[in-house]
């Protein structure tokens, strides 16, 4: 059986049930969609995700979810709409929904690069928008979501922090800070599980098998995070319970930092907030 010939909910039946749409069912859009069904926020049947092809979301379709490619029905069947797509792909979308959006929907950009105002002047009339930068553990409930709109006191960017605080922790911002919160909170997803992958490959070279190191690797990553979460402690206050004198945590740490280990972080993080900031800018070029 080809793609086209898969059965799918096409035609989005139980539309009356839809409060969400997200458009744009990718690697963020449906991490989105997964984690406000795992938090009870939504019921599958009240998340509308689209694609230009559906076909792709057919488990998630079985799972209950509405799949659909028609952008314009899932804006229409919905309070609050999720723009998960590439910022290339920015334009299209909003050309395409722009006179279906109502001043009762709150427009949730996930979209880098793309301002408020670049939204704006793209829908061409005054519509609520938000944007918001989770990360994909947000799946899990798990994600670091930075949110942001032009005044930060308006009930719907409450709504909005309300919704995503479901799926893990959210922090309001200046929009002018989003290109870093990308950087350091959605990029970082992938920075933290690069640094688990080196340990345990650290820890296979040391003893243990791949699977095993890498388990053991990625529950240690997550205590350490936990610690500074739960005791809102600094990083360093941790590390000195765990770095005796003439030790051997401090003899690893020392020769991580003699071959750059932080130098290396803060530069990859300073350099994907640059490359974030032009995202926008280098397509529309
Ligand atoms: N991935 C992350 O961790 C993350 C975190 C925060 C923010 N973001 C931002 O979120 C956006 C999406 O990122 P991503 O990683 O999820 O990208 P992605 O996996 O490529 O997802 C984009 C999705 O948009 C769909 N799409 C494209 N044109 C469409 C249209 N006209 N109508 C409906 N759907 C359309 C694509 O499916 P079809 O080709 O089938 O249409 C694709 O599934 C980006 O702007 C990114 O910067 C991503």
């Amino acid at each position: 059986m080809n793609e086209s010939q898969q059965s799918i909910n096409l035609d989005v039946p139980n539309l009356t049930s839809a409060k969400i749409a997200i458009i744009g069912g990718g690697n963020i859009g449906v991490a989105l969609a997964q984690g406000l069904a795992q938090s009870s926020k939504y019921k599958e049947k009240e998340i509308i995700i689209t694609r230009r092809r559906p076909q792709k979301l057919q488990k998630l379709g079985s799972n209950g979810f509405l799949i659909t490619d028609n952008n314009r029905l899932a804006v229409s069947n919905s309070n609050v709409v999720v723009l998960a797509v590439l910022p290339q792909q920015i334009s299209e979308v909003i050309e395409e929904i722009k006179d279906v959006l109502t001043e009762s929907h709150v427009l949730v950009s996930a979209v880098s690069g793309v301002s408020i105002k670049n939204i704006i002047d793209l829908i061409g009339k005054q519509i609520h928008v938000v944007r918001a930068m989770p990360n994909t553990a947000i799946s899990i409930g798990e994600s670091m979501t930075c949110i942001s709109a032009l005044t930060r006191s308006s009930d719907k960017i409450t709504d909005v922090r309300e919704l995503f605080d479901t799926v893990g922790i959210t922090m309001v911002i200046n929009e002018t800070q989003m290109t870093s919160a990308t950087a350091l909170c959605a990029c970082g997803i992938a920075f933290f599980l690069r640094a688990i992958r080196a340990a345990s490959q650290g820890g296979t070279e040391i003893e243990f098998h791949a699977t095993e190191a890498l388990k053991m690797a990625a529950q240690t990553a997550k205590g350490a995070a936990g610690l500074l979460l739960a005791n809102n402690t600094h990083p360093e206050d941790e590390i000195d319970k765990v770095t005796s004198p003439k030790g051997c945590t401090i003899a690893g740490l020392n020769q991580m930092e003699h071959h750059g280990f932080s130098s290396a972080f803060i530069k990859g993080i300073t350099t994907s907030a640059i490359k974030a900031n032009g995202l926008y800018e280098h397509e529309e070029s």
